[in-house]
């Protein structure tokens, strides 16, 4: 008997030593320690033995059995140790190894609003407020208070989207602005005079889309009120608008224009920068490029603006936002402005 058990415990011995995975000593566990295993069947037959060979053959393979244990979770522990550095070794995540995937898109600033954000620095410099006011208007707004009445033919110069909405309003009906002269009324009623303020925003004609034409559009407005206010003061002012904006010398001039609000009314050109006066296809070999409509503010509508025209005057203008954008980037097509094409806009 005796010898049986350190045959055992040496054939024991030697399967943990050979072991090479957690699988396999858990087997080797099951065949020597286990319910049904060998030292186990031997410590149930104890009761069949006599009394001498139970008080040596007990404690034996009660020995045996805590070696084997003991062997057994050392073995485990060396294994799983093993385990885990394999695993380590073959998972190694380079975290400072460049990324396979394409960077994140960025967003781009629309083209408008780059030059309408430099256009409000430009004269945010030169003291004047940037305002804005609604897009939807009353007919008021848009035409009456700027002195042009019902059966005024200007009415045609702008062709008017009109809202659906039927119910009578107390400044007439509601149209989409047409330009952004009525925040001109809209703020001397809010402030009084003096003023000195800029209005980017976006206008809407009714009229056929073609590469010049949009529905839709962006216009600057600009308002001065103060006493003594000249157009010297407006040519002045452009000249070094557009001189910051192009980063350099532009000279401007006037020509007679007409617009019911303004009197006298003028057209503003501006030097072309292209061919620097010499003629070209972009100033349709003039020199000129036409850039917007000014003059001294009616005293009508600073009447309706709630300003005393015996003791003020201004001037206003108003100049296509949009022209400009596409001027300075060489656009050809207005419509691609608003296309909302990603394409357009990833050059800018
Ligand atoms: N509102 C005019 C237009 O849209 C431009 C303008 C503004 C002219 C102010 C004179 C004074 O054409």
């Amino acid at each position: 008997m005796k010898e049986l058990l350190e045959k055992i415990h040496a054939a024991g011995l030697e399967e943990i030593k050979q072991v090479k995975n957690l699988e396999a000593l858990k087997e080797i566990e099951v065949k020597y320690l286990g319910r049904k295993g060998e030292l186990t069947n031997i410590l149930k037959g104890l009761k069949d033995l006599s009394d001498e060979e139970k008080r040596i053959i007990g404690p034996a393979t009660n020995g045996i059995k805590l070696d084997l244990e003991a062997k057994i979770k050392d073995k485990q522990s060396d294994l799983e140790a093993a385990e885990i550095a394999k695993k380590l070794a073959g998972e190694f995540f380079d975290i400072t190894a460049p990324g396979t995937m394409t960077a994140h898109e960025i967003g781009h600033i629309h083209p408008l609003s780059r030059v309408q954000q430099e256009a409000e620095n430009i004269f945010s410099d030169m003291g004047f407020t940037v305002m804005d006011g609604p897009e939807v208007e009353s007919e008021y707004y848009n035409f009456e208070g700027l002195n042009i009445p019902a059966d005024h033919p200007a009415r045609d110069m702008q062709d008017t989207f009109f809202l659906k909405d039927k119910s009578e309003q107390k400044h007439g009906r509601l149209v989409l602005r047409t330009h952004t002269s009525p925040v001109q009324i809209r703020t001397m009623e809010k402030y009084g005079a003096p003023l000195r303020i800029i209005v980017p925003g976006r206008v809407f004609r009714y009229e056929a889309t073609d590469a010049s034409h949009d529905t839709t559009f962006y216009q600057v407005e600009g308002l001065v009120i103060d006493k003594n206010i000249s157009l010297a003061d407006l040519k002045g002012v452009m000249a070094e608008f557009l001189t910051r904006l192009f980063g350099k010398e532009v000279k401007v001039r006037f020509r007679p224009g007409y617009f019911p609000f303004v009197e006298p009314g003028l057209e503003l050109d501006f030097s072309c920068l292209i061919c620097n006066e010499k003629g070209c296809s972009v100033c349709k070999h003039t020199g000129w490029v036409e850039f917007m409509g000014a003059g001294m503010v009616h005293p009508n509508v600073l009447k309706a603006g709630g300003i005393d025209s015996t003791k003020y005057q201004g001037w206003a203008f108003g100049f296509g936002l949009t022209r400009l954008v596409m001027m300075r980037y060489g656009i050809n097509d207005i419509r691609v402005l608003q296309s909302g094409d990603i394409r357009f806009t990833q050059q800018f």
